[in-house]
């Protein structure tokens, strides 16, 4: 069971390699599956999901490999309520000095009705197992698949039957991203506080991103008592992804002061592995993401970049060595004004008086007018107008 002795240490279960790899068309190939590992174990992730060992013989490989490879991390390997996946997942992961084992089942009358048990039925499945994995590996993670969509009795009874049989977490997924933060954080709440046996248990919170709530939902379970956020690197994963790694461990970093938790991440590392994340799955970041976006820590307008220059805070609520880059930028556009074309124009090694600013200003005016962007050579292009030639 993984311990906690601190009450306010949010465990971060990274899952960019099983749920995010689910993504359609977000394969990762063998190498750049053991490259994201290294990087999560390098950058203090506590738990990786390193993929889904029966689904096939490369899937097993790379948990395996994982496993052998990781140093501080646990390793965790996803398996159906079934004996011969769970059977598959142990033989995957046993390699690793801390593995552990993620059993799941749909528990929602949609979810129950495709293998076609009663409630009872599925109840017996569960205990069985849970038993079984526990067995095998004294740490146990069992998910009601669409928990979030399950009936409040039923949830109760099935989690309570879980923890019984050994599983040491209980994931509460939000596997369709249909809760909203406070009905996230009173479920987690009132699971604490009427399912015996829950306070010898982590609870985690997994979200989805159908309705752009998967952050906000995941913050609020932890609010609610949940110790064990489940996400992935740029919020990849199934349609609109998962709770994005960056998001919660920043939000958790910059507003420690209402959200007293802390994560293990080292956040200076966050942008190389998004940036090695979009490509090695073929999903580029969108320029306005949180935390990673290219525009995250960009100004454009004249009034944010005379702002910026003056004092950084009027618009930045993180620094960028933060997240792991080396300065913000100030992109020339239409939008700016004096104070950053001056800022670019010394950048580039001239030294201009009010004069001559006033006179370059009017002929950039007119270019950034016809331009997306005015690039260093543009500025530099405008310097020269007027100049003898040679
Ligand atoms: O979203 C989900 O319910 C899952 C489970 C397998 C935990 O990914
Ligand atoms: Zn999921």
């Amino acid at each position: 069971m993984t311990s906690m002795t601190d009450k306010n240490r949010v465990l971060i279960f990274d899952t960019t390699l099983r749920d995010g790899e689910q993504s359609p068309g977000a394969t990762m190939t063998h190498a750049e599956k053991l490259e994201i590992a290294e990087m999560l174990d390098d950058m203090g992730v506590d738990i990786i999901e390193a993929g889904f060992p029966i689904a096939s013989e490369g899937d097993f490989k790379a948990v395996s490999e994982i496993a052998r490879a990781s140093k501080n991390a646990v390793i965790c390997g996803l398996a159906r309520a079934q004996l011969p996946d769970i059977d598959r997942c142990w033989e995957a992961v046993k390699h690793a000095k801390a593995p552990r084992i993620h059993t799941f089942i749909g528990t929602s009358p949609l979810h129950r009705a495709i293998p076609n048990l009663t409630m009872d039925e599925m109840a017996e499945r569960i205990h069985q197992t849970v038993t079984h994995a526990r067995n095998l590996c004294d740490n146990v993670q069992w998910s009601p698949m669409d928990a979030t969509r399950t009936e409040w009795d039923y949830l109760r009874r099935v989690v309570e039957i879980a923890i019984k049989a050994g599983a040491s977490t209980i994931n509460i997924p939000d596997t369709v991203g249909y809760t909203a933060p406070a009905e996230s954080a009173d479920l987690i709440r009132r699971l604490i506080a009427e399912v015996p046996g829950a306070d010898e248990v982590i609870f985690a919170t997994h979200c989805h991103n159908d309705l752009g709530m998967a952050t906000a939902n995941s913050l609020a379970a932890v609010a609610g008592g949940a110790r064990q956020i489940e996400c992935t690197i740029n919020g990849l994963g199934e349609r609109a992804g998962n709770t994005a790694l960056e998001e919660v461990v920043m939000a958790l970093k910059v507003r420690h002061d209402i959200m007293p938790w802390t994560t293990n991440v080292d956040t200076r590392k966050i942008m190389a592995i998004s940036r090695r994340v979009a490509t090695v799955s073929g999903f580029p970041v969108q320029f306005n993401k949180a935390v990673v976006g290219k525009n995250a820590f960009a100004h454009e307008s004249g009034i944010h970049q005379d702002g910026v220059l003056k004092n950084v805070e009027t618009f930045e609520i993180m620094r960028p060595e933060d997240v792991g880059l080396t300065s913000n930028s100030l992109p020339l556009g239409k939008h700016s004004g004096r104070a950053a074309l001056k800022d670019k124009l010394k950048q580039l090694g001239f030294e201009v008086g009010d004069n001559q600013l006033k006179d370059v200003f009017v002929r950039f005016k007119e270019l950034a007018d016809r331009k997306k962007e005015v690039y260093d050579d543009d500025v530099v292009a405008l310097m020269r107008v007027g100049e003898d030639p040679e």
